[in-house]
């Protein structure tokens, strides 16, 4: 079947995805709500979680993206392959991830991995940018005890930006990665990697000061 076409880039601040989502409900949508769950926001067509959710059949895989019809494909595809690990939802991240993952217990998000999230680099561009102050928060919200956080861009300024915003939070510790831990690339991982060009890539945790 050949792969649904959709717009290079949408408009996050557009008013049709000012729309909030319906919180996630892991029962609703995972076989056991129970596992560890690994979110990825910005999943494009959810390839690199599909791998994922073959690999790691002890995890649960949350894909999050703003292009629906890539949603529904990817859906579609989990479904055909009877991947009970792995779900994705449409959503606006920079405005509603915080709703999205609102019902989610605590102790569940394990992983969160942001991956040449923008096609936003021009400055007038940067208000659509999705990695702000407000996702983060969401992300801390609900990221367990024991999570991690996971940045990865071809695009420095972008990640010298991300990752400040990160580094920021008194919350969170940077935890020193040589590479990428994970053993699936993402699509755009790929086509940078065979254009030979840098990546720019951070871990981060809670920070043990703000456990105790
Ligand atoms: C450059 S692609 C990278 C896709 C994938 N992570 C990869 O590494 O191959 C960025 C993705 O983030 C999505 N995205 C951008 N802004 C978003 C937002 N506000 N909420 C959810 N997804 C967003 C885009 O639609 C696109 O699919």
């Amino acid at each position: 079947m050949p792969r649904v076409r959709v717009h290079q880039h949408v408009n996050p601040l557009a008013p049709f995805y000012r729309q909030a989502p319906r919180p996630i409900d892991l029962a609703a949508d995972f076989a056991d709500p129970s596992l560890p769950l690994h979110l990825d926001v910005g999943c494009a067509r959810g390839r690199f979680l599909f791998r994922m959710a073959e690999y790691e059949q002890r995890w649960n895989f949350l894909g999050v993206e703003i292009r629906e019809p890539l949603v529904a494909e990817a859906n579609r595809i989990a479904g055909e392959h009877s991947l009970t690990n792995l779900h994705y939802e449409f959503c606006n991240a920079m405005l509603w991830l915080d709703r999205l993952i609102m019902d989610i217990p605590s102790g569940i998000l394990q992983m969160v991995t942001i991956q040449f999230p923008d096609p936003w680099f021009k400055k007038k561009h940067a208000k659509r940018r999705m990695v702000k102050s407000e996702l983060i928060e969401a992300i801390l919200e609900k990221l367990s005890v024991d999570g991690r956080v996971f940045v990865q861009t071809d695009i420095e300024p972008l990640a010298d930006e991300m990752f400040k915003l990160f580094r920021g939070r008194k919350e969170m510790t940077e935890i020193a990665i040589r590479d990428n831990p994970f053993p699936i690339k993402t699509e755009r991982e790929k086509a940078v990697e065979e254009k030979g060009l840098p990546v720019f890539r951070a871990m981060f945790a809670i920070s043990s000061s703000f456990l105790s």
